[in-house]
């Protein structure tokens, strides 16, 4: 039988970070009303590990995917911390209500809060109950800030079994991607439009399609869904996407896997290199990357960290010399850009023929950050839209002397070297994996 009491959420919530300067770290703010309702949510809302015993394989997934690791991310602390430091601070809670929806209703996650702080089902992130106790339909791009308060849990179940535990109450929308929605558009305290994954898909081909977030991050598999219980459609946990955790966290080399997986299946490259050429001819290479099988950008959300590039090398195919590269890294492991230390010390050339898939918030038409942007620069691929790179590589002086190799590959990675090093966290940059998407190898002859 269904449980079907009133759903009884909690509202108001928003105008928190306007309440009471002197509560300390753990203390709930707001006033005697709001607090009844966080006691209310604090006494039904539990850890994970509570749900382990009867759902092993949803917790196994979820322990070692992002959502688990969404406070845990030491660059997560270091660039809250960075906002933090602003002047003025528009919205103390803006990260949190995305990171730890929990922690941040707690009010425990005020300003200068360690993650060792948190209680442990805040410090879990976004942990089971964030997604199965949320309240649905909720505003994109704000997080999640209502939830119910009856202990229930929402699910897409025609009909669950009872348990001991929790009632289960029917959500259709938890199937849909509007359960996505409110953390996978990022709307800044000035309210930019930062960040917009949900919206990418939305206006794309897929709604149409029946294509949701859940059909391509949480396939299903047919098996019982609790312990003992039938077998039907298990939707898996683990979501991959193109982040890994950098510090200590358990998993990381089966995520690492499949967001290879996923990465290999993103897009598709279409090469075009002549078989033959002349001694002193031009070497046109063309190279097409057509976005056809993601749902939304690639890259999409925190494209301001994001990296996908083009790597193209030109070598004599006889000595392995390289006469010609792009895209490939100093010995920092940055790309060649103004913020590669080689090139500012004069000791690589800038690479002028980079091409580069990103983001850059802009606040008064500089670079910024995403918290306190007025614009984006999106250099992405739009769903079911194609980017051309074409590269007109001159022959050496005097020509090429012998047939050449032409590598190329697409390759990303989730954050720059730089961006580590800047945040302190220069011990993490050898943790940073750097995944190929598409490599193709060509030889090209020369008429001598
Ligand atoms: C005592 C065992 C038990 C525990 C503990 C438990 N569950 Fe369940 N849960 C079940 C059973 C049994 C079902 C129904 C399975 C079926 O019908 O196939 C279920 C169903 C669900 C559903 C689907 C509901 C629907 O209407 O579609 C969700 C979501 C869920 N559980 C989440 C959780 C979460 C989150 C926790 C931990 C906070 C948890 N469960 C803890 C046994 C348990
Ligand atoms: C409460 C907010 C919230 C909700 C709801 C939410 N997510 Fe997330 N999600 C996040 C955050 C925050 C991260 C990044 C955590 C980190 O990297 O520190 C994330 C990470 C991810 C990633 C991995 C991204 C990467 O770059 O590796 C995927 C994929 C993902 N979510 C899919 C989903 C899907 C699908 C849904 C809906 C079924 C969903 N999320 C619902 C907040 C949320
Ligand atoms: C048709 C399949 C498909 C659909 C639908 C889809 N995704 Fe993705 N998603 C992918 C693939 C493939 C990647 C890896 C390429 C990339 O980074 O864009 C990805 C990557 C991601 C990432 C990490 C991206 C990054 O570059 O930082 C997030 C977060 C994400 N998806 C969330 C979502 C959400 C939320 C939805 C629904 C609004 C969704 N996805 C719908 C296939 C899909
Ligand atoms: C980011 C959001 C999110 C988190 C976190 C999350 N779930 Fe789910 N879960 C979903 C969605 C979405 C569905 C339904 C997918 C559908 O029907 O398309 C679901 C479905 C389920 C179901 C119903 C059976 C199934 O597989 O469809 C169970 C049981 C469940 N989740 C348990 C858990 C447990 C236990 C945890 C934590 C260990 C957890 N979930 C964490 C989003 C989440
Ligand atoms: C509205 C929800 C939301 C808010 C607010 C939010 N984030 Fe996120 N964050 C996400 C989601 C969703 C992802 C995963 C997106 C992706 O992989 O593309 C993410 C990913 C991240 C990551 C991991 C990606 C990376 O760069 O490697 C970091 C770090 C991060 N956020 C920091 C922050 C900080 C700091 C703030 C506040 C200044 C913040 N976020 C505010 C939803 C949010």
């Amino acid at each position: 039988m269904r449980f079907r009491r009133a759903i009884l959420v909690l509202g108001g919530i928003a105008l928190w970070s306007s309440c009471s300067p002197e509560s300390g770290p753990t203390a709930p703010p707001g006033r005697a009303g709001r607090s009844d309702t966080v006691a209310a949510l604090r006494r039904v809302v539990a850890e994970a590990e509570r749900c382990q015993p009867c759902h092993p394989q949803h917790y196994e997934e979820w322990r070692i995917s992002m959502h688990a690791y969404a406070v845990e991310d030491p660059v997560f602390h270091a660039l809250n911390a960075l906002m933090l430091k602003g002047q003025p601070v528009v919205d103390e809670q803006f990260c949190m209500r995305c990171h730890s929806p929990l922690g941040s209703l707690f009010g425990e996650t005020l300003p200068g809060v360690r993650k060792e702080q948190l209680s442990p089902v805040a410090r879990q992130g976004i942990t089971c109950d964030v997604c199965h106790m949320m309240a649905l339909p909720h505003p994109a791009g704000r997080g999640v800030e209502r939830f119910r308060l009856d202990g229930a849990r929402i699910g897409t179940l025609p009909d669950p079994a009872p348990n001991t535990f929790h009632a289960s109450v029917s959500e259709p929308l938890l199937g849909q991607s509007e359960a996505c929605a409110p953390c996978h558009d990022v709307v800044n305290p000035l309210g930019v439009l930062v960040e917009r994954t949900y919206t990418e898909w939305r206006e794309s081909l897929f709604p149409a399609r029946g294509i949701t977030c859940q059909v391509c991050h949480m396939p299903w598999q047919e098996e019982p869904v609790a312990v003992g219980g039938p077998v039907r459609r298990r939707h898996r946990h683990l979501m991959p996407g193109v982040d890994v955790p950098l510090s200590e966290f358990p998993g990381r080399e089966q995520l690492l896997e499949a967001v290879e997986y996923l990465l290999q299946n993103a897009l598709r490259m279409t090469v075009t290199v002549p078989s033959e050429i002349s001694r002193d001819g031009l070497l046109r290479v063309r190279v097409v990357l057509s976005n056809t099988i993601t749902g939304h950008d690639i890259p999409t959300g925190s494209i301001f960290t994001r990296q996908m590039w083009v790597e193209v090398v030109v070598q004599d195919a006889a000595t392995g010399r390289v006469l010609y590269e792009s895209g490939t890294l100093d010995s920092y492991g940055d790309l060649r850009t103004l913020h590669s230390m080689d090139v500012q010390a004069g000791r690589l050339p800038l690479d002028t023929a980079l091409v580069l898939f990103n983001g850059t918030a802009l606040r008064n038409g500089r670079p910024a950050f995403f918290w306190e942007a007025h614009t984006v620069e999106f250099r992405t691929i739009p769903a079911f839209d194609s980017r051309t790179a074409v590269y007109a590589i001159p022959p050496p002086p005097g020509g090429w002397t012998g047939d050449l190799e032409v590598r190329i590959r697409l390759r990303f990675r989730a954050l720059p070297p730089y961006l580590l090093r800047s945040l302190g966290l220069g011990e993490l940059v050898g943790r940073l994996p750097v995944f190929d998407m598409e490599q193709e190898l060509y030889q090209v002859r020369i008429r001598l």
